[in-house]
């Protein structure tokens, strides 16, 4: 099969124009990474090229050695990738050591995958070790309301879980564990990937400050949903602070308790402290 034709990648690129359509992904802005599954890989190895030449990844991920990803492309514009996605995306190859990558397909017009591979790599590295086999999708945008946030809350995993828990009933429900957060930190290297991996060991995720967002998930549904549903309460809650300093009215800590039973979820009690409203 031709690699445009797989359905995992329809999902891929429909996931990616989404993003743009949601205003994530001004510029280069963001990059996305699918883990492929074997038998997905099987599917489209004749129109794969397997004589690239093997670079470096820019950290090390042998938990990942021998598995194949869709990433996008480094400077690449997400509102592309559906009209020119073999310009726009690649097939990579881990080598058996996890420390180099070679591109199978894509990126025709040259160049190399997002700058962000090290943190996209060592995310779903930790996955695997967290969750075994199930999580695929590691995606990262900058999404505005959750930037602005980022100004204004301390920059601390109870901060943000706490605050974006109140804003929307469902919140809780769809990130239990709740939110990590990476305080500024040079983009495009092992460093923030470390951090942001060292998270993603308990979250599915990870807001870096004053640039934007990191999300797990096992396929691109979930990670899309969880994303999104995290900047809409972001929003919101850009809106709540913008209309008055304080709220007047919250969800408290007993409710979130009382939602937590009926929904069959556990909340952490570290999130679940007294505060004002
Ligand atoms: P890339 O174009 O290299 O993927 O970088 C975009 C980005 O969002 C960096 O954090
Ligand atoms: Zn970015």
């Amino acid at each position: 099969m031709k690699v445009l034709d797989a359905e995992f990648v329809k999902g891929y690129m429909r996931m990616a124009n989404d993003g743009w359509l949601e205003g994530w992904h001004e510029r280069n802005g963001g990059n996305l990474s699918y883990r492929i599954k074997k038998e997905e890989v099987e599917s489209i190895k004749e129109d794969l090229d397997m004589s690239g030449e093997w670079r470096e990844i820019g950290t090390t991920v042998p938990k990942l050695a021998g598995e194949f990803f869709l990433v996008t492309g480094s400077g690449k514009y997400f509102r592309n990738v559906i009209i020119n996605p073999e310009d726009s995306i690649c097939i990579i190859e881990i080598d058996e050591t996890g420390a180099k990558y070679r591109i199978c397909w894509g990126l025709v017009n040259g160049g190399k995958p997002t700058s962000e591979l090290p943190s996209h790599l060592m995310n779903h590295e930790v996955k695997i070790a967290a969750k075994g086999d199930s999580y695929r999708v590691i995606y990262h945008c900058h999404p505005a309301n959750t930037i602005a946030l980022t100004f204004v809350l301390p920059l601390t995993s109870e901060a943000f879980t706490r605050e974006l828990w109140e804003m929307a009933t469902e919140c809780p429900v769809v990130f239990p564990e709740g939110i990590g957060v990476v305080p500024w930190m040079v983009p495009g290297g092992r460093d923030i990937a470390v951090a942001t991996s060292e998270l993603m060991k308990e979250y599915d995720v990870a807001i870096w400050a004053h640039h934007g967002m990191f999300a797990a998930g096992q396929d691109f549904d979930l990670t899309f949903g969880l994303m999104h549903t995290v900047e809409k309460a972001a929003e919101i809650l850009v809106k709540v602070r913008s209309m008055q300093p304080y709220k007047t009215q919250t969800i408290k800590p007993d409710e979130f308790r009382q939602l937590a039973h009926d929904f069959n979820v556990t909340l952490p009690e570290k999130f679940l402290y007294e505060k004002q409203v």
